[in-house]
């Protein structure tokens, strides 16, 4: 079994951590200290997210909850079955290695890699990073329910870790722009509904190595925009590198349309809260939203897969 932790690197001088009294160190001295809830915190000093309000921890806790309920499950089914037919197929023996690009409480980071390791056959290892502490939190309490992470959290010894798990899997507070892990190490990345950082994902992935991009479609939640708004406004969008940036081929795009029966305030409430029409709408649409106690919408997931350029793959 490979360590887990051979490809994470340290956020300051970029050199491997390896384990030392319980926490993780590097060569040059920088050391960073397992949380109690199992992850290390992985942020570049100075540029952490200390934020633990009460409003952040209850956006976590609806949202783990919603996506608990499976409500957004077939976005996992769909992404894992793309991703399965095109990942290369060589060193086969070997973990499959994914990142999870802005993992937010993990519930894509474990579901996904889950189904991917069911299409392939194969082990999964994947890294979820996050800005928010609590995201980590939450996605290391998931990863050790499900037998992915063991209970001592990333920093445990390898004999801790379960052989027999098809997925191992941590989130880890780390920035996604300047990730803390070794170039060429991935065979995929995800980046679902979080900003791209291309040219970071074209850094970390390996030749053929895959990043899979999954944004809001443009009927995405109709249904509750036309509660929230007087005028719905419909605009295409479909995330791509920047013009001059070759690092990429695109595989290709696909929409995933599905239906989302809310049926309690509290199931409309905490997908309200997933959304960027959270921080944007005006009392009066609020006021409409949370008069309601049931409400059928569509959710649409706009897949775009993307092949990592030979060219551009780091020496
Ligand atoms: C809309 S959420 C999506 C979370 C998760 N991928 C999902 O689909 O449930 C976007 C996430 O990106 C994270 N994020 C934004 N900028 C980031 C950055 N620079 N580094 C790491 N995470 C970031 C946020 O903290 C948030 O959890
Ligand atoms: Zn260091």
């Amino acid at each position: 079994m490979t360590d887990f932790l051979e490809i994470l690197r340290c956020p300051l001088c970029a050199g491997p951590l390896f384990r030392a009294d319980g926490c993780l160190r590097c060569a040059d001295g920088h050391s960073y200290d397992p949380a109690r809830a199992g992850y290390v915190n992985l942020l570049p000093p100075g540029r952490k997210n200390n934020a633990k309000t009460g409003d952040e921890r209850e956006m976590i806790r609806a949202r783990s909850e919603f996506l608990r309920c499976g409500f957004y499950d077939p976005i996992d089914e769909a992404l894992s079955a793309d991703l399965s037919s095109v990942l290369p197929q060589a060193d086969a023996d070997a973990p499959l290695r994914v990142c999870d690009m802005g993992a937010g409480e993990g519930y894509h980071t474990c579901k996904s890699t889950a189904l991917l390791a069911e299409k392939t056959g194969r082990h999964v290892d994947v890294y979820g990073f996050d800005a928010s502490k609590s995201g980590a939190e939450a996605g290391c309490r998931l990863a050790k329910a499900l037998g992915f992470l063991p209970k001592e959290g990333i920093a445990a010894p390898m004999e801790a870790w379960n052989p027999d798990s098809p997925v191992r899997a941590a989130v880890l507070p780390g920035n996604l722009f300047h990730l803390p892990v070794a170039d060429a190490s991935m065979h995929a990345a995800l980046s679902l509904f979080a900003p791209v950082a291309w040219e970071e994902a074209a850094r970390v992935l390996s030749p053929g190595g895959v990043l899979a991009v999954v944004s809001a479609g443009r009927e995405h939640l109709l249904a509750m925009r036309a509660v929230l708004y007087d005028e719905v406004r419909l605009t295409d969008f479909h995330p791509a590198p920047p013009e001059d940036f070759s690092g990429f081929t695109l595989l290709g795009r696909r929409t995933v349309d599905f239906p989302v029966t809310l049926s309690s305030q509290d199931e409309i409430a905490a997908l309200f809260m997933m959304t960027p029409f959270w921080h944007r709408t005006g009392d009066a649409g609020r006021a409409r939203l949370a008069s309601l106690d049931r409400l059928a919408v569509t959710a649409s997931a706009e897949i775009s897969l993307w092949e990592a350029h030979p060219c551009s793959s780091p020496s």
